[in-house]
């Protein structure tokens, strides 16, 4: 049982709580997984050339194509994003534009597999963890576990944070606030969000272990995803 294991953040994981997050997670499955920073990476979100439409395989050559193998191989997946202005940030949602390769002609390679979503904001998770789970519902594929945390706005590394009146540290704490190692927000300072993650990776482990029935969790998704359609229509 191989999972593929994916955080979105283009920041380097000395400062990167989605890729903390994700990993802890990874950690605690107890099965083999591959663990994929996008930071550092080159690459676009779907051009919608079309290219895919005959054999699902993207035809854009970019840092991205070598991990198409790795997607189909995986048995599971963890996938982390950040809070960029209220979304998802843009690395992880063009990652996950790129998986429309897999969804022509009932290609049911992604299909029921089970994913537990990271999702990371200075502030608010909840609406990356949104889009996260909508990703997953396009595929088909069933989300287990949403984990969420806060990490560090940039704002207390920039050096101006402390005074800069319309900087996030700023806004949080008021007047008179000073910056110090201990008072970054990362999540691996928050005991419950890390034991979250643990959990969450226990629990995708086990799925795995006790035979995940792909089909059963196919119909889910479909069932949950039709309900969401009707929803919408409604609401129109
Ligand atoms: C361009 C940019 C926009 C951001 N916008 C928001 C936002 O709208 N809401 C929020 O809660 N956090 C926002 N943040 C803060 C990030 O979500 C936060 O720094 C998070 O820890 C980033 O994930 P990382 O630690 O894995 O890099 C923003 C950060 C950046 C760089």
């Amino acid at each position: 049982m191989k999972i593929l294991a994916v955080s979105g953040s283009p920041r380097m994981e000395k400062r990167s709580s989605t890729l903390k997050l994700v990993k802890a997670v990874a950690e605690n499955t107890g099965c083999e997984y591959d663990l994929v920073s996008l930071a550092g990476k080159k690459f676009t979100g779907c051009i919608g050339c079309g290219a895919c439409f005959d054999d699902n395989i993207c035809k854009v050559k970019d840092d991205l194509a070598p991990l198409r193998d790795k997607i189909v191989e995986a048995d599971a997946y963890i996938l982390g994003g950040c809070n960029f202005y209220s979304t998802l940030n843009a690395n992880m949602h063009a990652f996950l534009e790129r998986w429309y390769q897999f969804r022509h002609r009932e290609n049911d390679v992604l299909w029921g597999k089970p994913a537990v979503t990271v999702a990371v904001a200075g502030l608010h998770s909840a609406p990356v963890a949104e889009v996260l789970k909508q990703f997953c519902l396009y595929n088909f594929i069933q989300v287990t576990d949403s984990v969420e945390g806060l990490g560090a706005a940039n704002c207390y590394y920039c050096g101006h944070g402390e005074t800069c009146k319309v900087g996030g540290v700023y806004g949080a704490h008021g007047e008179g606030f000073k910056i110090t190692d201990e008072n970054i927000p990362c999540v691996s300072k928050d005991a419950a969000c890390m034991e979250k993650a643990r959990q969450a990776g226990k629990n995708l482990g086990q799925i795995l272990k006790n035979g995940h029935d792909r089909a059963k969790a196919t119909q889910e998704v479909r069932e949950e995803m039709a309900a969401m359609g009707k929803r919408l229509t409604e609401a129109h």
